[in-house]
């Protein structure tokens, strides 16, 4: 399988055996490009990944040893995303399918995240999981049967956890992207041993959704009465979000039963999370390794793979955002 993912800044492609093996996965990132906005400007973005697209495809061709002629399937990500991104790396793998007559896939980029999983040796996850998919764009909380059976639980009601990574990271001075800025102060505040104070928690009691934005507006108060240093709010905020998706995630993975959690998306490279969904959890975590965390095309390609072995295929007229509720089997 052959996967690109232009969804957001990073233009990536990868070529996938059996959905479990990457045998490349190249990512060329435009955080530079974009840092000195303080976020991503989707029209830098889609010009940037037109000027990437094809030089990653051939990198990603040439570094798991074959050509086009290797491939059998091919896949894009279709959404969530931005739209002007999506469209370059969406129309260059329809173009490659098209033109080679190969089954093409149009795969929802949440599904992608989870499929990291599949991703990393060893066994393959088991069914019931629960899927914590934690981005800059999403927090959810979801049930997975099985292959494209999903069920979904709980969200965040207003900012993702990545988002209000970021924008605190913002509102502390803290260079562009905010998450992993963010974490360094955290970690680096607590591994001084210092006593911190604590941020409110939003626990929406008897769902399993989540609300950050109200946690962002006291960091922002934190820092405007001037008693607290950066590193000092850093924690506070990662504590608060940890304390909450940890506390929430095994509660739900007890209530329902499931055999494992997998956890996906950006804000699973956070090191604090990992370590507390470990421990509170009542049943295995797998959290993949985090260049598989964030944005790459590898992660599309093994849920393209799942799908296509399902017997599914999108058709040549479906479009990005066509098919967005991402439990609804492809069309075509
Ligand atoms: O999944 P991803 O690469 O892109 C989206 O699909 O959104 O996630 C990016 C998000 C950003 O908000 C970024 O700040 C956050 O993941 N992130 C982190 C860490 N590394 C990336 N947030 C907290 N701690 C980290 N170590
Ligand atoms: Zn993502």
């Amino acid at each position: 399988m052959l996967a690109i993912e232009s969804s957001c800044d990073e233009t990536s492609a990868a070529v996938v055996v059996d959905g479990r093996v990457a045998r490349s996965n190249v990512v060329a990132s435009q955080v530079d490009l974009h840092a000195r906005y303080g976020g991503v400007v989707p029209e830098v973005a889609s010009r940037q990944h037109l000027a990437k697209v094809l030089p990653v495809i051939r990198d990603a061709l040439d570094a798991a040893g074959c050509t086009l002629g290797d491939i059998d399937a091919v896949a894009g990500t279709r959404g969530p995303g931005l739209a002007g991104a999506l469209l370059v790396g969406y129309s260059a793998a329809k173009a490659i399918a098209f033109g080679r007559d190969l089954p093409f896939l149009g795969t929802n980029h949440l599904e992608g995240h989870i499929y990291a999983n599949w991703l990393v040796e060893g066994d393959e996850p088991r069914f019931p999981a629960l899927c914590l998919v934690v981005s800059g764009g999403h927090t959810d909380l979801v049930l997975m049967r099985g292959h494209g059976e999903y069920e979904r639980l709980g969200g965040t009601r207003d900012d993702a956890a990545g988002e209000a990574f970021d924008k605190v990271g913002r509102l502390l001075g803290l260079p562009f992207p905010g998450g992993p800025a963010v974490a360094r102060e955290a970690d680096a505040f607590a591994a001084r041993g210092a006593k911190g104070f604590s941020l409110p928690r939003a626990w929406l009691p008897g769902t399993f959704d989540f609300s950050f934005s109200g946690l962002k507006t006291a960091a922002l108060h934190a820092v405007r009465s001037g008693k607290y240093g950066t590193p000092e709010v850093a924690a506070a905020f990662q504590e608060s979000v940890v304390d909450v998706i940890a506390g929430k995630t095994s509660r739900l993975a007890a209530e329902l039963g499931a055999v494992e959690v997998l956890v996906a998306g950006g804000v699973a490279a956070n090191r604090r999370l990992r370590e507390e969904l470990a421990r509170r959890c009542p049943v295995p975590v797998r959290i993949p390794p985090a260049r598989l965390c964030t944005d790459n095309a590898a992660m599309i390609g093994a849920a393209a793979t799942y799908r296509l072995r399902l017997g599914e295929r999108s058709a040549w007229d479906e479009d990005i955002f066509s098919t967005n509720d991402w439990s609804a089997p492809l069309p075509g």
